[in-house]
């Protein structure tokens, strides 16, 4: 048997960057890796990165800058960059950070091991294709180790959408769906090894439309209900979602499927039309809002998530107003919202930016609007009686901590419950991230 040798990993931006770094340390362990949990002590580190926004893409070279000592200390240490930084600057890396060893896109992380072994010879080695092949299938199998009540998995990757403002298209190239068969067998694995609840991912995860298990095509919802018929899956969420791909089947599933859980996703960016319009978003203010009341006539509980860019180009303060406008009228219980970053090659960074303290002042305004929704929500939350699904023990003695149906954390006091139990729970107090209750 060849000597263990230790991986860390460091995962930067989506969930989607999460389940892939899972896959890749499954990959590298055929090549003798287990992971570890500190740079210090690995004989490979991967960067597993993000371009969404430009702080994103600069947090990797300050992170290679500052692994030049470990390199130094241990010349043998293999450094490799994943991701959509390795997709979109590829050789570029190689040529800011020479001491990088290996750099390896969203799309070609299959051929890892190969690649690996390349770089234990010395060799400097870079793959940034968009292969035909299946890398899910060409990865090893999953492990069967026992896990955590929750998982990620990966539906469906890319995005033809080209908002104007964004990368992912180019760096995770074009819409592809799994298969459902192949789906179901990895969320059957899943189940057996312990998992209780999975998130589907994907892009643009309410586009899925994979090969079925009768030879047609299939939407999300037809899968969402195939997997739950896994009677040990007790919960079902996906993320994340355009809203023009909110069908009347899916919307249909989350006011009658008892697995898929009460909470969406559905980003908007803007409330002007006018600047959705330059966004290309492809939908309106008023489109969205229906969506939004279709959602909820379909099931009155769901909370609702968004995304929000402020100080995109010409975005004047009417415009942003309207945002504001929407946030009101939507009412979140959960909203990210970003300073708008220019990213090269895509449209948007051709137009006239704002003034940066103009966009910062917009970002605290939308923050403390949503920050206020939030707590609203969470407080109203007071009284009713919820599902959690315990996830691990809290930082009290004596305390466990769970998600609830709508994704809340919520703490109780318990000596017995374990990682995976369900329980109905009531909720009685609303801190500022977190709720507590008592089981019932
Ligand atoms: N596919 C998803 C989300 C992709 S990226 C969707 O369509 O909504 C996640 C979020 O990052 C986006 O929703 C957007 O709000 C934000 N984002 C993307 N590009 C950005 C940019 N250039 N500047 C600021 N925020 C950006
Ligand atoms: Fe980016 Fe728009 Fe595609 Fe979302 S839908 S990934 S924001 S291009
Ligand atoms: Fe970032 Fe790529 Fe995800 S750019 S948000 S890691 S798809």
């Amino acid at each position: 048997m060849a000597e263990t040798k230790k991986l860390f990993i460091k995962t930067y931006g989506c969930q989607m960057n999460v389940y892939d770094s899972e896959r890749m340390a499954e990959a590298l362990g055929g090549n003798g890796y287990e992971q570890v949990g500190t740079a210090a002590e690995a004989d490979m580190i991967l960067l597993n990165t993000c371009h969404i926004r430009e702080k994103a893409a600069e947090k990797i070279y300050s992170e290679l800058g500052r692994m030049r000592e470990l390199k130094d200390a241990k010349p043998d240490l293999k450094i490799g960059v994943a991701g959509c930084v390795a997709q979109a600057e590829g050789a570029e890396i190689m040529r800011r950070q020479p001491m990088v060893d290996l750099v390896v896109g969203p799309q070609s992380y299959h051929r890892l091991p190969q690649m690996e072994a390349k770089a234990g010879h010395g060799e400097k080695v870079l793959d940034t294709d968009f292969p035909e092949e299946d890398k899910f299938e060409l990865l090893k199998a999953r492990p069967k180790s026992k896990r955590g009540p929750t998982a990620f998995l990966t539906v469906q990757e890319g995005c033809d959408k080209f908002c104007a403002f964004c990368v992912v298209p180019y760096t995770r190239g074009a819409e592809v769906s799994r298969p459902v068969d192949r789906i179901i067998s990895e969320a059957r694995d899943l189940v057996e090894r312990g998992v209780r609840e999975l998130t589907l991912l994907g892009q643009n995860v309410n586009a899925y439309h994979g090969l079925g298990l009768d030879g047609h095509d299939w939407p999300l919802a037809r899968l969402i209900w195939e997997l739950a018929e896994i009677d040990d899956l007790k919960r079902i969420r996906f993320t994340t979602s355009h809203p023009n791909d909110m069908s009347d089947d899916l919307i249909d599933a989350h006011g009658r499927c008892e697995k898929l859980m009460p909470y969406l996703h559905l980003p908007v960016q803007s409330g002007s039309d006018r600047i959705l319009k330059r966004m290309n978003r492809s939908h309106t203010r008023d489109s969205y809002l229906r969506v939004i009341d279709r959602i909820r006539t379909a099931r009155p509980d769901i909370l609702l998530s968004g995304d929000f860019i402020v100080g995109f180009p010409e975005e004047t303060d009417a415009d942003f107003r309207d945002t504001l406008r929407l946030i009101e009228e939507v009412g979140y219980g959960q909203a990210y919202s970003f300073k708008y970053s220019t990213r090269p090659g895509t449209p948007a960074a051709e137009r006239g930016q704002i003034d940066d303290t103009i966009a910062t002042e917009r970002l605290v305004e939308i923050q403390a609007l949503i920050t206020r929704q939030q707590r609203a929500i969470q407080d109203a939350m007071i009284g009713k009686e919820v599902g959690v699904l315990f996830e691990k023990a809290g930082r009290m003695p004596g305390q466990m901590v769970g998600k609830s149906d709508h994704l809340h954390a919520v703490h109780v006091d318990s000596d017995t419950l374990k990682p995976g139990d369900l329980r109905r729970v009531r909720i009685i107090g609303s801190n500022t991230n977190s709720l507590s209750g008592v089981v019932l």
